[in-house]
């Protein structure tokens, strides 16, 4: 009944950024992702007959929001599987946590692997992922080396909503640099800040469009080894999913004057002739490819 786990963080190359049902966590549309090394949660899982609610930490410390979003978790894992107990959850992140370095990706791959473990279910992969999904949509593609392709599924049920490999990890010569440009928490969770893209902007529809153009776009990039063309389709998208944001009401803006000094960079780097593209998240880091 305890078990440890560790996974890694993803970068979306065509972003995830719309649900098609918020109570079992499905996406609008599918995204692609690549899985970063480096960056990663370690998560301790005990369950714990003497329980009677779920002890929670994060690096050490106790942190409301993640609480509250990891008893929702084990909530349903008690549901689906039959469990009885609460659990005692220590997680660590080796990076800054909730500043749009995809924490919630790799913390909930962490405890769905953890659960897996622990219970001793041995799910299958795709079932695995969409456990993990549950906790986080983004988490789903945390489980997949490499580049992993997110299914958005057509099941009622989502069991068809899940990730899987796209390309190996060396399918591209692809590195990952990402710019802090500031520490503090963000102001809109990505859960929050999608329902109230949903809801008032309306670019939103034209969104979920083009997403699926990029999907069909980046496929053909990724297993080409098309550097530049990822590179331009996954700045692109992301650029995309902030105007989407931008048009929202009032506007979910998550940049910060650091982030466009990023940006600036970045395209006179590519102007004196060094291969390199933006993509940005729920937060204002850039992530450099
Ligand atoms: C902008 O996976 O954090 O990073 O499913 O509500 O937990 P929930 O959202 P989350 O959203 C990630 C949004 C994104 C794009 C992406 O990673 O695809």
């Amino acid at each position: 009944m305890h078990a440890t786990a560790i996974a890694p963080a993803n970068i979306a190359l065509v972003k995830y950024w719309g649900k098609r049902d918020r109570a079992l966590n499905l996406p609008a549309a599918g995204s692609i992702s690549v899985t970063l090394g480096g960056l990663e949660t370690r998560t301790s899982l005990r369950f714990d007959d003497d329980l009677e609610e779920d002890r929670v930490t994060l690096n050490g410390a106790m942190d409301a929001g993640t609480t509250v979003r990891v008893r929702r978790f084990l909530q349903f894992v008690r549901e689906r599987f039959d469990v009885a107990f609460h659990a005692h959850v220590e997680t660590e992140n080796s990076f800054p946590t909730g500043a749009g370095l995809a924490s919630s990706a790799s913390g909930f791959a962490a405890l769905a692997l953890a659960v897996d473990k622990a219970l001793g279910l041995d799910l299958p992969p795709a079932a695995l992922s969409a456990l993990a999904r549950h906790g986080s949509g983004s988490a789903a593609r945390s489980l997949v080396d490499g580049f992993a392709e997110m299914h958005p599924g057509t099941r009622e049920d989502g069991e068809d909503a899940y990730a899987t490999q796209l390309a190996a990890p060396d399918a591209l010569p692809l590195s990952v640099v990402a710019a802090i440009t500031t520490t503090a928490p963000k102001t809109m969770s990505s859960s929050e800040g999608m329902e109230h893209c949903r809801k008032t902007s309306p670019y939103h529809a034209a969104w979920i469009g083009q997403v699926a153009i990029d999907l069909e776009a980046m496929r053909t990039a990724i297993a080409a080894a098309d550097l530049g063309a990822v590179g331009e389709i996954a700045e692109h998208n992301a650029m995309c999913m902030h105007a989407d944001m931008l048009a929202a009401r009032p506007p979910v803006r998550y940049w910060n004057a650091g982030t466009v000094t990023v940006l600036d960079h970045v395209a006179e780097l590519r102007t004196s002739g060094t291969d390199a593209w933006c993509t940005i998240d729920a937060g204002p880091q850039v992530k450099v490819l």
